[in-house]
């Protein structure tokens, strides 16, 4: 029989002699059931996912997404969907398997310890660093979890809504740029050492959007910053504050692990947005964060942690939507409207397109359209 894996969508043949043992998934490593669970009432009314499944996972290689995208751009929203080939079986969306739900468990149990340990001293409010921009932080140091997915696109939103938007990649992967189809000269590394100026570090992306890359220079711009004497971790903040004068807001996407630079963006920004994939891994480094985070608020008062952001959410499957309820539940003012799983979501950047061009009535653009209202709203 074929299952498909509930966390990365890559097909698996499983054997039909054990059913009741679990498989690690090839692709992403992550456990799941390999059986076939008894059919329900929500599942039956879901579509076939036969329709729903696209050919290839989530962490397909770029060339490979790219020959695909390009095809499937051609009909994207105006074709619908072609019939799926006949198959001897229809493949099953499994479940995560139980390892896999005590280790979420256990995040959760560690993020609630955390929550209740910072409870008892209500900080007084700081002033923000800055009156007229938003400084926002995409951060969470698990990779894999949608950190450049959301913040090139509720970049992109925002921008569309009139605001001036500045995407800063504090990535030595430079994603950003390959998201938006760019490969500026220079940015943000070039910036802060007085190599390029603004006007050429800032590279125009679309109306009212601009951005200032990353990449492999940023190992460079760690050094620096490691190098100094003292007042290290400002290097960004006073490096950038001219940018208030041009910009409404200021998104960061920041690199996953935690290093000078992570310290630095926490220096610079006024705000974070943690995407939160649905899965016991991703809590985890979320759990991590809330104590990385509480150890820089102590210097950095003005910090927010304001938006929690759960990203793959799949209802079909039991073990993401019972977490987005939890999470929601311990975070019931920072929680945001879920980010949905959607296929499209992981076309785009081979096609350098943002969501609300690739695919603009697709659900993940729904999704991204919503979080930019959220966050608007201040
Ligand atoms: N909601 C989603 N549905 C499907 N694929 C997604 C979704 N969000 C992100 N992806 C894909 O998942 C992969 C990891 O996302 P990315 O934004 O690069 O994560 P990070 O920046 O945290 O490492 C990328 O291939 C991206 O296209
Ligand atoms: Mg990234």
């Amino acid at each position: 029989m074929i299952a498909i894996c509930p966390f990365c969508r890559t097909r698996h043949d499983v054997p039909d002699t054990d059913p009741t043992s679990g498989l690690t998934c090839a692709s992403c490593h992550r456990r799941f059931a390999a059986r076939r669970q008894p059919a329900t009432a929500a599942s039956e009314a879901t579509p076939s996912l036969m329709r729903i499944e696209r050919p290839h996972g989530v962490f397909d290689r770029p060339l490979v997404v790219a020959r695909q995208a390009t095809a499937l751009a051609a009909t994207a929203e105006t074709a619908p969907l072609p019939e799926p080939p006949e198959e001897a079986e229809a493949p099953f969306l499994a479940e995560p398997d139980a390892a896999e739900e005590r280790a979420a468990k256990a995040a959760l149990s560690a993020i609630r310890r955390q929550i209740a340990a910072a409870a008892p001293a209500p900080r007084p409010a700081a002033e923000p660093d800055s009156p007229t921009t938003r400084r926002l932080g995409v951060m969470l140091s698990k990779g894999g979890v949608g950190k450049t997915t959301t913040a090139v696109n509720l970049a992109a939103a925002l921008a569309k809504a009139g605001k001036r938007t500045l995407i800063i990649d504090a990535d030595t992967q430079g994603q950003a740029a390959y998201a938006l189809g760019l490969t500026p000269p220079c940015g943000l590394a070039e910036l802060v050492d007085g190599t390029a100026s603004p006007d050429k570090a800032l590279f125009p992306a679309r109306d009212n959007l601009w951005l200032l890359a990353g990449g492999k220079a940023l190992a460079g711009l760690k050094r620096l910053i490691t190098r100094k004497d003292f007042g290290g971790e400002r290097t960004l903040a006073d490096a950038l504050a001219f940018l208030d004068a041009r910009f409404d807001v200021v998104v960061v996407d920041c690199a996953p692990g935690w290093d000078a630079l992570s310290v630095n963006v926490l220096f610079y920004v006024g705000e974070l947005l943690v995407p939160v994939a649905l899965e016991a891994m991703s809590l985890q480094g979320f759990s991590e964060f809330l104590q990385s985070f509480a150890a820089v608020s102590r210097y950095r008062p003005q910090l927010r942690l304001s938006y929690i952001v759960p990203t793959f959410l799949d209802k079909r499957v039991r073990g993401p939507a019972a977490l987005h309820e939890e999470l929601a539940a311990l975070y019931p003012d920072t929680i945001c409207p879920a980010i949905r799983y959607n296929a499209k979501l992981s076309e785009a950047p081979a096609a350098g397109q943002t969501i609300f061009e690739f695919a603009p009535r697709s659900p993940g653009a729904q999704d991204y359209a919503a979080l930019a209202a959220r966050v608007a709203q201040g």
